[in-house]
């Protein structure tokens, strides 16, 4: 996955209200705006709590936005050390299983304003994963954001970021209903390597590339 394509377009959704449907077409139709990652701070804080209090979650698995903010309201700058931690500590899995957490990075997209956010996960020296962690990388925009482009954006600064860690390909996953990360994905040079059953819902697929 090499190649960096920022691309908007246009997508339909038959049961999207239409207002939202306007406001989507016209940030696709607008210029693209140019976003970076950048490591989260407590300047930046602010944005990220506004989106978690809407209900946005950083991660799809579960949602977090409550037990984020819990914590943020706790003590911000432990949450932010937590956060941005590259080595150790554990992940919740969706059954409340404790597991060792992967060594990680965690960016936020910014455009001027929180716009969502990318982590990459891997093990060094190798491209497995351990079962639990069903791709390299996670991404969310915020719902106000999406379709400018923002993700295809992000994934095309992560992976020189990967390769910087030894990753000389990454293992990216999505529900099969995904269209827009499967078009992220494939707009990124991400080659379909099948299929598999997704880790916390046996019922669902999710796509390999
Ligand atoms: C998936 C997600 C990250 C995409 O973010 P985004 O910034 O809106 O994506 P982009 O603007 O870069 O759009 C990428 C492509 O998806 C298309 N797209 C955007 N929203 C879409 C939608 N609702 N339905 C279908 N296609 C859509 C865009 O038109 C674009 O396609 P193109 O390259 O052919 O023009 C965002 O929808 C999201 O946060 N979803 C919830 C979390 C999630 O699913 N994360 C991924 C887990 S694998």
């Amino acid at each position: 996955m090499t190649r960096p394509v920022s691309a908007v377009g246009t997508c339909y959704e038959a049961d999207m209200p239409v207002s939202d449907q306007v406001q989507r077409q016209a940030a696709l139709t607008s210029p693209a705006t140019t976003i970076k990652l950048v490591e989260p701070s407590l300047d930046r804080l602010p944005g990220y709590v506004a989106a978690l209090e809407t209900g946005w979650s950083p991660v799809t698995t579960r949602d977090l936005s409550g037990e984020q903010l819990g914590a943020i309201r706790a003590d911000a700058g432990t949450f932010l050390r937590d956060l941005t931690r590259r080595e150790g500590g554990t992940i919740t899995l969706v059954d409340g299983t404790s597991v060792p957490r992967l060594p990680t990075r965690v960016f936020w997209m910014w455009d001027g304003e929180f716009c969502g956010s990318i982590n990459l996960r891997s093990v060094p020296g190798t491209l497995d994963l351990p079962p639990y962690y069903s791709g390299h990388l996670g991404y969310a925009v915020v719902p106000w954001k999406q379709g400018r482009g923002y993700a295809t954006q992000a994934l095309a600064l992560l992976l020189p970021v990967a390769r910087e860690l030894g990753l000389p390909r990454v293992l990216v996953t999505c529900d099969t209903g995904n269209a827009a990360s499967r078009r992220v994905i494939e707009a990124n040079g991400g080659i379909a390597a099948g299929e598999k059953t997704a880790l916390d819902h046996p019922s669902e697929r999710k796509l390999l590339f």
